[in-house]
């Protein structure tokens, strides 16, 4: 029909040993905005401000919402234990037709240092490996974002490049980048 939406759902849910990652629901606003998208610390090295308000983060996840159908691919990870929101994982770069894509990811501080993200990042890994026909993909972090970089090496991404960028959050101070890729050949090492 004319003008009729053609859905993409790429956000399917994602079940690691701890971890359940789904696509986000507005009732996630208010948890997401209390656990990590108000907080200095997580967001220090992220493109995002941290957000003043749960109206905000409303606003934000709406939008990650209504984008659902046409593709993107972003989880609102959460515990299998008790069902909390704890961060998210996104592809923020998706380039279908050139078969990559980059990834981004964010976790509350109260979980940091046990292990989370490198299994939310070997699981969404995985998962695009086997949904798409990509041939890499790519993560990139501040150079004195030691645990990024950590996390990513752990799931076997390699570093390619150093690059320096004007960061528009420090009034366009230069940053040096880490850009780290992982293969579709070197998925079976994950
Ligand atoms: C970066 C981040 C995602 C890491 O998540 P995490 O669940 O704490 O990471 P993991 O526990 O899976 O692994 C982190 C690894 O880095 C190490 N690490 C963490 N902080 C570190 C630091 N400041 N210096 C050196 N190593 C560090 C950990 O010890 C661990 O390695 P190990 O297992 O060899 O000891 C999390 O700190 C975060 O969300 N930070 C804020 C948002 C952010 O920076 N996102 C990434 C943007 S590129």
């Amino acid at each position: 029909m004319f003008g009729a939406v053609i859905e993409i759902i790429r956000t399917f849910p994602i079940r690691t040993p701890r971890l359940y990652l789904r696509q986000f629901v507005m009732t996630d606003a208010a948890k997401a905005y209390d656990n990590w998208m108000s907080d200095d610390d997580v967001t220090e090295f992220l493109t995002w401000e941290t957000h003043s308000s749960k109206e905000e983060s409303e606003r934000v996840i709406g939008i990650w919402i209504r984008s659902y159908e046409l593709g993107t691919m972003d989880w609102c990870i959460t515990l299998r234990k008790d069902h909390e929101p704890i961060g998210s994982i996104t592809a923020v770069q998706d380039f279908p037709d050139e078969k990559y894509c980059e990834i981004g990811y964010c976790l509350a501080k109260e979980y940091w240092g046990k292990g989370y993200m490198t299994e939310a990042v070997k699981a969404v890994t995985e998962f695009i490996f086997r949904n798409t026909d990509y041939r890499w993909i790519q993560a990139r972090c501040d150079s004195e974002n030691y645990g990024s970089r950590r996390c990513l090496e752990k799931c076997n991404y390699k570093l390619i490049a150093d690059i320096d960028l004007p960061c528009a959050k420090r009034r366009e101070e230069v940053r040096t980048y880490h850009v780290l890729k992982i293969d579709r050949t070197d998925i079976a090492r994950l």
